[in-house]
């Protein structure tokens, strides 16, 4: 659907939900502008099993909601009257935590008669850029968003690492993917491997910032296929070989490791500058670049591909730091995208019907 002008004058009061792994996140958003975004992370728990454990984050998503949703109202339970909208991520995400969110949802959209919006959380990432706060500031006003079309959304999590064409607002065609491991997938295990804790990335990227360039060096994934597709196994592997031989030298860890850090993180945005340069010489009529996705936590990927873009004369859309991890305002912004195109359920049969999809894509 082609955005215009008096199509985004329409400012719906949107609840977004998210709990598709192991944050319980609930949002509020007036049009594209946060009145709130609120997390219970249970990032410590499970750095304890060395991942996410599915039934553990169940069950706090279970005992937190209710205190994550009555903050993301501010303590006005009064407040749901006054939501035009709610959405919430149905997939793709772990099936049983997906499960909490949605329900919840279910019940309050069917107690209070709100109509409901059905969320694939990638849609989040990739519209997280175009979040404002709430004086109504942002990266792109409504203005550029409406010249922004066709566009490119490069995304990059813990479990997807894609690149999308967007022809417009709502159609969408999928260049490439990872064909095994996703990138923040390689960042936690090779973390693991480095006895970085769960997760390796955030400890990862900031140990390369102390290591010096070219010392290790890892082989750039996929950098002699034709397709867009990424693939990150092969490089977990090396990584393990690496550091097994460094280990068996005798070469104290300390020596090593941030020069090991360095080496795999240019690794990998070197793999990601490949396939999105190939992406938009492929794809000469877009016009913007969207990014989203928890490894954009790494700053230099965010400034390596910002840079890329803009020597293609492209809109560079990233999301601000709070919106990089997962969270549920930009559940909520892909609910706003969606209401605009009169994406939503209204009828108690058919909310009752969405189920989860924890395979769902793009
Ligand atoms: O988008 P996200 O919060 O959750 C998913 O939808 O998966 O992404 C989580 C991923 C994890 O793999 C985590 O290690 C990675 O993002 N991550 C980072 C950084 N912060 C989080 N990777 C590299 N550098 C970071 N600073
Ligand atoms: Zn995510």
């Amino acid at each position: 659907m082609v955005l215009t002008k008096e199509l985004l004058k329409l400012k719906p009061l949107i609840l977004g939900i998210d709990t598709s792994c192991d944050d319980t996140s609930v949002a509020l958003l007036r049009g594209r502008e946060v009145i709130s975004s609120e997390l219970s992370s249970q990032t410590e728990l499970h750095s304890e099993f060395g991942g996410v454990v599915p039934n553990l984050a169940k069950r706090l998503h279970e005992e937190n909601i209710q205190e994550v949703y009555n903050r993301a109202l501010k303590d006005n339970p009064g407040m749901i009257n006054n939501v035009d909208f709610i959405a919430v991520t149905y997939g793709p995400g772990l099936a049983i935590d997906l499960e909490v969110g949605l329900k919840f949802a279910k019940e309050l959209s069917l107690r209070h008669s709100i109509p409901f919006v059905p969320i694939n959380h990638m849609e989040g990432h990739m519209y997280s850029s175009l979040l404002l706060n709430s004086k109504g500031n942002g990266l792109v006003n409504d203005q550029q968003l409406i010249n922004s079309f066709p566009a490119l959304a490069l995304l990059i999590s813990g479990k997807h690492t894609e690149i999308i064409y967007i022809k417009e607002i709502g159609k969408y065609k999928k260049l490439g993917q990872t064909l095994d491991d996703a990138a923040g997938e390689a960042f936690d295990k090779v973390g693991r491997l480095l006895n970085l804790g769960y997760p390796g990335g955030p400890v990862l990227s900031e140990f390369a910032k102390r290591g010096k360039r070219g010392v290790i060096t890892f082989t750039t994934p996929m950098l002699q296929s034709n397709s867009l597709d990424f693939s990150y196994s092969g490089i977990k592997t090396a990584a393990l070989y690496k550091a097994n031989e460094l280990r068996e030298k005798g070469v104290l860890e300390r020596e090593w490791i941030y020069d090991f850090c360095r080496g795999f993180v240019d690794a990998i945005i070197d793999s990601v500058v490949v396939k999105l340069k190939k992406a938009i010489e492929e794809n000469s009529d877009v016009k913007s670049v969207f990014v989203g996705g928890g490894v954009f936590n790494n700053e230099d990927l965010l400034r390596t591909v910002g840079r890329l873009t803009k020597s293609y004369d492209l809109n560079y859309y990233y999301p601000e730091i709070e919106y990089r991890s997962d969270n549920a305002a930009m559940i909520a912004i892909a609910g706003y995208v969606n209401v605009l195109q009169k994406k939503y359920l209204s009828k108690k049969e058919d909310i009752e019907k969405i189920d989860r999809d924890p395979r769902l894509s793009l």
